[in-house]
């Protein structure tokens, strides 16, 4: 399967040449700007100024922070896909500490028209109808196990997955 990688260490072994930090941003400015709601599960994150516009500088290091795990998890997930018990067991995991933060599955799913679109601008041609594919199933992938530990927030992510 193509997949370009996002992960830090394809980064810093050149397999591609998309600033990490930019197509991070560009899949989180994305998000906030088309889906405003979810600006307030970030309050530390993203705030409005007084003209009604996100004011992104209010706490980089935290967009930072979440962003960057988020794309780290998928780098992760892409590097784990032979793995299904571990890629499984951390999704699950992710996806309980999330209903903490009221984060609900048809929120992530709306994440992936932003990623999708930062890909798209960050690899360019790269980021052919193949490349899109394998992306999105890797998505839809760890969104379902995201999905199911939102829905059994006591499940024991060590023994009971498969
Ligand atoms: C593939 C998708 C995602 C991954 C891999 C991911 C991963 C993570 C991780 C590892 C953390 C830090 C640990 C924790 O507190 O649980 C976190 C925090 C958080 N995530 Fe996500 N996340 C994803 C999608 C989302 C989405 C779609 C939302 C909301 C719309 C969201 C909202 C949050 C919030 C509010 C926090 C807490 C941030 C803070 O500490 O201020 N996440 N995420």
């Amino acid at each position: 399967m193509a997949v370009y990688y996002t992960s830090r260490s394809r980064y810093q072994n050149k397999r591609f040449c998309v600033d990490y930090w930019t197509i991070t941003r560009t899949c989180f400015y994305r998000f906030f700007e088309t889906e405003p709601d979810m600006k307030a599960l970030f309050p530390k994150i993203v705030q409005m100024n007084e003209s009604n516009q996100l004011e992104w500088q209010m706490d980089r290091d935290m967009l930072q922070k979440h962003a960057v795990t988020v794309m780290e998890g998928l780098g992760a997930a892409v590097e784990s896909l032979e793995d299904s018990d571990f890629l499984n067991s951390v999704m699950v995991s992710i996806g309980q500490t999330h209903v903490r933060r009221n984060v609900k599955p048809q929120y992530v799913k709306k994440l992936w028209p932003s990623l999708h679109y930062g890909l798209g601008v960050c690899l360019g041609d790269h980021y052919n109808k193949e490349v899109s594919e394998a992306w999105r199933k890797v998505y839809i992938y760890i969104s379902a196990q995201m999905t199911r530990g939102m829905k059994n927030p006591n499940l024991k992510t060590n023994d009971e997955l498969s």
